[in-house]
């Protein structure tokens, strides 16, 4: 359709179809099946405004996709096709690593090749927007939702964001095996008071602009076609009620042009937050805010009407907002095939099809951090042995040796149970040596998850299965003890006051640990954990978050020196709960604590414990080693010119630094480092972090080999808010640092004139 066209059917339109298409529900009031992601409420409809909604959420059948669109063309009064709306976060059937793992990667093309590859599973069922990314900053491993984010890097984020948008999309929404990419929760989501879900945030400008929206920002910037508002109050107003943020910032400042979506019933929920009185303010409140949509309540649907006939809400902004969701359905071509690419045959041929397998299992060991490895207890022996006790003897153990769920709890796969799990794998080695103990329950017994009972093993049961798992432990070379987190534990509504593992499986850590002291932990979580005491119990420890569909396999591949785990944290890992928040990129304060030697008085931190961090930000090693050369700059002074023009001016001043170091793998295997480059403004308007990431390579090389690695900078990557709320950048000292994680010392400094 032309713009024309479009702009003739929203003038065609009566006043109750505008604001159909400004609703969104669930298939249920189709009387279909569909996830439930949030509260179930009461939404009673009749017959005639059911025909009138515009959008749906949480199906992905295509079967009845398709039923429910044809039945909706017909009905609705214009024929305007419906939108498909689901949460397609980390892979629709064949499943990826948790985007936390993402970011563990540095690797934004492996990143946008599974968002692409889950847009064409998606778009095949018929889905037409996914509710991804997820770029909130998460600085606090309480909060559960830590897991669907890139991690606690402004700069990180945004790269991965970007480029999830582009997977998800591509060049056109319109095109075959596109999704349209929703960013979320607009805004700051991330730094909920104490970690506690749905908590309220409260952010200094300089922070929420300098940190918080940056990957917004960069999601934007990618052409993201939808936006949400988040449920928190941000300094006090419910993102779906804040004009300044919905309007002046996300559309004004940013630039953001497409759909806003209000988060799950988050309008509904601005009576709660008090901020509205009934129904029909929550629906003034969201409109006047910008909200384009109303997820999961009839309070657009039942209110904005009367609002409008009554003066109270001018048609303008219920047009503005119609306007914007037509445009999105047109470029997604649904005027011309409402279905686009809803194929119930087409899907059998493309969920989890061979080639997305294989990228599957291919891209989890990037996302794998190893913590530990000490006296080099991985890779193990792959020797496969010939049944007869050639080689080591290895016992696998612990809750996750049988378990299918490898995967986030954002993921919805149709067939959980076909996902192979570690014991099926093992055993598909036809290796001798192995052994096998389930070790303990996951959890201890009685636990309830939010609403989810667990059925897991009793206090007896638990000491008899640690009790035979040790059993094998005296008689095996090495234990790989399989642990971790619930997959409950974790995502929405999944906050912890804990960041251990639960205690039946530290029990089994000890026990096993105590009869043979060559013990991998290799650990399933959503978040940083507590780790001290498993690291002092296991002699190597691998972080494998929640890898997806070929977990499993990608497991085995790392375990036994098959690849080898490359990725990075991109999450600070703490000592304990009780330094949460906690990101490398912190302010130095009037009263430094430069080492962990320092007097303990009168200096920021703990008088209890250690002010850094256990794993920092970036840290992770690999099965070789890699040595740096100091940081060589190709200029002491940076200039203002134009960063495009080369050469220096008139004082001498480069317009481009280029900060370079040698990186030299001193192993003997071949192996992947993660070159960071962080930079240091000494000195500003308003305080400036110790560091921050401006860039990040990936480099494999092999034993012996060195490669220059250099890093271009310019004057508009020094730029940040500054006290009278201007961006840019101020004269003075800068620091850059090049090496291993950001604890690096390895740097030199330039000036900015
Ligand atoms: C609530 C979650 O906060 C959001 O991330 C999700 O997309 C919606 N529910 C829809 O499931």
């Amino acid at each position: 359709m032309t713009a024309q066209d479009l702009e003739k059917l929203l003038q065609e339109m009566s006043l109750e179809e505008k604001v159909g298409q400004m609703v969104q529900l669930s298939p249920a009031v189709y009387g279909k099946d569909s996830v439930i992601t949030g509260p179930a409420g009461e939404v009673a409809l009749t017959e005639e405004k059911t025909a009138l909604i515009g959008s749906l959420l949480g199906t992905g059948d295509p079967e009845v996709i398709r039923r429910i669109q044809k039945e909706a063309v017909a009905r609705q009064p214009h024929h305007i096709p419906m939108l498909f709306m689901l949460d397609v976060i980390n892979g629709d059937q064949t499943i990826f690593p948790i985007n936390l793992a993402l970011g563990c990667s540095f690797d934004p093309d492996m990143a946008e090749r599974t968002a692409s590859i889950a847009a064409r599973e998606a778009s095949a069922a018929g889905v037409h927007v996914t509710f991804a990314p997820m770029l909130d900053l998460v600085r606090d491993a309480r909060w559960g939702r830590v897991m669907e984010s890139p991690g606690e890097d402004p700069y990180l984020n945004a790269r991965i964001g970007e480029a999830l948008v582009h997977g998800f999309q591509g060049e056109n929404v319109g095109e075959p095996g596109r999704v349209a990419a929703c960013l979320k929760h607009f805004a700051g989501y991330g730094a909920p008071e104490g970690g506690r879900e749905y908590d309220n945030v409260e952010l200094s400008e300089q922070t929420f602009r300098n940190d918080y929206l940056t990957a917004y920002q960069a999601a934007v910037d990618a052409g993201c076609r939808m936006a949400m508002t988040s449920f928190n109050t941000l300094n006090r107003v419910p993102s779906s009620a804040n004009r300044v943020l919905c309007r002046q910032i996300l559309r004004g400042e940013m630039g953001f042009d497409g759909v806003l979506i209000s988060d799950y019933a988050a309008v509904e929920e601005l009576i709660s937050h008090g901020i509205a009185a009934d129904r029909r303010e929550a629906a003034k409140l969201a409109v006047e805010a910008g909200v384009d949509i109303d997820m999961m309540t009839t309070c657009y649907l039942d209110n904005l009407p009367d609002l409008v006939r009554s003066g109270e809400v001018p048609e303008a902004l219920v047009d503005e907002a119609v306007r914007r969701i037509l445009r999105l359905k047109n470029d997604l071509g649904l005027f011309e095939n409402p279905y686009k690419d809803a194929d119930a045959a087409a899907v059998q041929n493309v969920w989890c099809c061979d080639a997305f397998r294989k990228e599957a299992r291919a891209s989890a060991p990037e996302t794998f951090v190893l913590l530990k490895n000490k006296e080099n207890l991985l890779p193990l022996d792959a020797d496969t042995g010939d049944g007869s006790g050639g080689g080591e003897k290895i016992l696998f153990a612990g809750p996750y040796l049988d378990s299918h769920a490898l995967y986030g709890s954002w993921s919805f796969p149709n067939h959980p149970e076909e996902i192979p799990t570690l014991r099926e794998r093992l055993e598909q080695r036809g290796d001798g040596r192995f052994l096998y103990a389930r070790g303990c329950g996951m959890l201890p017994d009685k636990t309830v998850l939010t609403d989810h009972p667990l059925p897991d093993l009793t206090p007896a049961q638990n000491v008899e299965a640690v009790d035979a798992a040790c059993r094998l432990a005296a008689e095996a070379d090495r234990v790989v003890l399989f642990l971790g987190e619930h997959i409950r534990q974790t995502g929405e509504g999944a906050s912890r006051t804990s960041l251990r593992l639960p205690e039946p499986q530290m029990e089994l850590l000890r026990r096993v640990s105590a009869v043979n002291r060559n013990t991998i932990a290799v650990l399933f979580t959503g978040r940083p954990l507590v780790l001290r005491e498993v690291e002092q119990l296991a002699g190597a420890v691998l972080c494998v978050w929640r890898p997806g569909t070929e977990g499993a396999q990608a497991i085995l591949d790392v375990l036994f020196g098959e690849t080898e785990p490359s990725g990075r944290l991109s999450m600070s890992f703490p000592r304990a709960e009780g330094q949460e928040p906690l990101y490398y990129s912190r302010f130095q304060g009037g009263r430094p604590r430069f080492s962990a030697s320092d007097p303990k008085a009168y200096r920021i931190g703990y008088i209890d414990e250690d002010y850094w961090a256990y794993h920092a930000f970036g840290a992770g090693e690999g099965y070789t080693r890699f040595s740096y050369s100091p940081v060589s700059l190709s200029a002491a002074k940076l200039c203002w010119a134009d960063p495009d023009r080369a050469g220096t001016d008139a004082s001498g001043a480069a317009a481009q630094i280029t900060a370079a170091v040698t990186l030299t793998n001193t192993g003997r295997r071949r192996g992947t480092e993660i070159v960071q480059m962080y930079l240091r403004d000494r000195t500003g308007s308003v305080v400036r972090p110790v560091r921050e990431l401006k860039g990040f390579r990936r480099v494999t090389l092999d034993p012996g080999e060195s490669r220059e690695i250099s890093f271009v900078i310019a004057e508009p990557m020094l730029r940040f808010i500054r006290l009278d709320g201007t961006f840019g950048s101020e004269p003075g000292l800068f620091d850059v640092y090049i090496g291993h994680d950001s604890t690096t010392d390895n740097s030199a400094a330039f000036a900015l004139v």
